[in-house]
């Protein structure tokens, strides 16, 4: 498997033949290292309907027909824009070909913004996916939450992506308690720097962390496994 980070909340990830995107926000995102035109995902991930998350999925998904798994809700809306969708929702897992998807919770918010509409996108989540012997968590958009101990403690994963960009999310100090709950062996941060607003140094984070190896990614670099 190949897990690699494309800047904000982008993870890329093949595994038995597929090319797998989680939020694919990558036009206006300042740091990817993505483009529309040349990705070819067969599956889009989503954790969330806001818009710095679904970012090009509709685009992607018409061109390359991804199947695209969301949150029921927004599943519910991006169906109705033609693709092909796989809804899902909080504590439910489902065996794809590819992979096992399982949502998890997510302390957030979750909206979908058009030109003229503000779409109820349901609940916000994070995603557990499994493939190979390995289970990596992307939680999505998040506050710290307890329930984070019952993830680590019924998973054992190899990485863990987190948001620390601070004022919508986690920041440093959170983000790295999440981590004692979590205990992933490997931690990337995510979610930082792609606006002022969330600015932060990964160091910072980097130096709060005990027991997982920290592993900040460059935009288009690889979690080295
Ligand atoms: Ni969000
Ligand atoms: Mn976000």
């Amino acid at each position: 498997m190949q897990v690699s980070y494309h800047g904000h909340s982008i993870v890329k990830i093949q595994t038995n033949g597929k090319t797998i995107l989680i939020d694919p926000f990558i036009r206006g995102n300042g740091l990817t290292d993505l483009k529309v035109e040349e990705e070819k995902p067969d599956v889009i991930l989503l954790t969330h309907g806001h818009n710095d998350h679904v970012g090009d999925t509709i685009e992607l998904a018409k061109a390359n027909n991804s199947l695209v798994v969301a949150p029921n809700e927004l599943a519910g809306y991006l169906g109705k824009q033609g693709l092909n969708v796989h809804p899902m929702g909080i504590g439910g897992a489902y065996e794809f070909p590819f992979g096992k998807v399982k949502y998890t919770l997510a302390f957030h918010g979750s909206v979908y913004e058009t030109e003229n509409e503000v779409i109820n996108a349901g609940n916000p989540g994070g995603i557990l996916f499994f493939a190979e012997g390995l289970t990596i968590y992307h939680a999505g958009d998040t506050a710290l939450f307890g329930d984070m101990k019952l993830i680590g403690d019924r998973n054992t994963i190899d990485v863990a992506f987190l948001p620390i960009g601070d004022n919508f999310t986690m920041g440093p100090e959170d983000a790295a308690y999440a981590v004692e709950l979590l205990k992933p062996k490997t931690v990337v941060p995510i979610h930082y720097n792609t606006f002022p607003i969330i600015k932060q140094d990964p160091s910072t984070f980097a130096e709060l962390v005990k027991d997982s190896e920290v592993q900040i990614l460059n935009p288009g670099e690889e979690v080295k496994f």
